[in-house]
């Protein structure tokens, strides 16, 4: 399979200075979160896919488990399971086609499926029956990622189709758009696209995806993104997501309500990691206030994952209203706490270790803000712990994660 992205990775990560004790003393007296306050983001082009880009994107995606393999039969499976195994009423909604549906344009210039699709229309129809909505993928360049017709100098006839059919989500891959775009044009392509999705009159949530080239967090809100990749792609291994995960930290100002980081979708349930490893995965993933597409085969799921995958007092990390992308506030070696901010005052925290051995990691009280005693909850136990002065400890396995709510 062609391959047409570069291997080149972004400039290494800046961004507006911003303290994080001054975030955390803030969050006491109510002042409104860092990123618009520092105004270090570009105005968001005023969209309808905004409002259902209130929270991070949820749902499934085919491509971490299917990838070319992917038919209709799949994508109409993945929609029959989020309906019915608690995926949907945990917050699950998207149902996302990525790379190889395509076939070829007709005179016209419209594209068509290829034979694995079929008709497209009547699959957005079943998956809108099930209460769900259905995403679709392209590239700007001639040819997608996996070497299928792309969107190039047809943008404004495949918004429209996509309308036509029914999409309410476009994750659009540069590609090849590296070999007919300087990179200095890659902020209007990706506009002139979002223009065409405007145009068609259906909200569309907007996915940018070309692996954080350009440092796409300081200007992809202002092309009308709902979300953009900050990575190359994930794979199911602890060193590829944790490396990934981990190397958000810096970002969080960009991330907000209508407009997130997206560091890959999920590998939950692919089999490539052991429990402890995949709740580091949900874990990080919620409290970077990442979308949560799982990527797994959703009708051959182990109950194991679908907990995973559907711990309610996970996604509400994820999903919390405040719209705070949570980050680094303590490191030592391998052992590293992450915190997030939330609608309620309280603060989602995570332990992580990301050593060999079992340690014991310790949040100090002082580091997010809070003093006196605090009630603590354990969210993958979903028990209140107690209440602690000063410090809370626990136990944390190799590779594994405990995430816990302090009040
Ligand atoms: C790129 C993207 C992946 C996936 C593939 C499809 O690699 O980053 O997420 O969409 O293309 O070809």
């Amino acid at each position: 399979m062609a391959d047409f992205r570069t291997s080149a990775r972004s400039a290494p990560i800046s961004h507006c200075a911003t303290e994080i004790s001054e975030v955390f003393q803030s969050m006491k007296k109510k002042l409104v979160l860092i990123a618009t306050a520092l105004g270090c983001i570009l105005p968001a082009a005023a969209t309808d896919s905004k409002a259902a880009a209130a929270t991070p994107p949820m749902g499934w995606n085919s491509w971490n488990h299917f990838a070319c393999k992917v038919t209709a039969a799949d994508i109409r499976s993945a929609a029959d399971a989020i309906a019915s195994n608690g995926m949907k009423d945990a917050g699950y909604i998207y149902v996302n086609i990525d790379d190889c549906w395509q076939g070829v344009r007709d005179e016209k210039g419209r594209i068509h499926p290829n034979q694995k699709f079929g008709d497209m229309k009547a699959l957005a129809d079943y998956v809108h029956a099930k209460g769900l909505k259905i995403g679709i993928y392209s590239s700007p360049g001639p040819k997608t990622c996996a070497g299928y017709e792309g969107s190039y100098g047809h943008e404004e006839l495949d918004a429209q189709q996509y309308a036509d059919w029914g999409f309410d989500y476009l994750k659009y891959d540069w590609c090849s758009a590296e070999k007919v775009y300087q990179s200095s044009q890659m902020a209007e392509v990706y506009k002139k696209m979002h223009d065409a999705l405007v145009r068609t009159g259906r909200p569309i949530f907007f996915s940018l995806c070309q692996y954080g080239y350009g440092r796409v967090w300081r200007w992809g809100a202002s092309v009308g993104g709902n979300l953009w990749r900050t990575t190359e792609d994930i794979t199911d291994h602890y060193d590829r997501m944790s490396v990934i995960g981990f190397d958000q930290d810096g970002l969080e100002q960009f991330a907000g309500p209508g407009h997130w980081n997206d560091p890959d979708m999920l590998e939950v349930g692919n089999g490539g990691m052991n429990h402890n490893e995949y709740v580091t995965h949900m874990s990080l993933w919620a409290l970077l206030a990442a979308p949560l597409l799982a990527g797994n085969d959703l009708s051959s799921m182990t109950p194991e994952t679908l907990g995973i995958l559907t711990n309610r007092e996970l996604i509400a990390i994820d999903q919390d209203t405040k719209g705070v992308q949570g980050r680094r506030i303590a490191q030592e070696g391998p052992l590293e706490v992450w915190a997030k901010a939330l609608a309620d005052g309280s603060v989602a925290v995570g332990l992580f270790n990301r050593g060999e051995s079992a340690n014991p990691i310790t949040l100090s009280f002082k580091d997010i803000g809070v003093q006196g005693l605090a009630k603590v909850r354990d969210l993958w136990k979903g028990k209140d712990v107690g209440s602690f002065s000063e410090s809370y400890t626990e136990e944390v396995p190799r590779h594994g994660a405990v995430l816990i709510r302090v009040q």
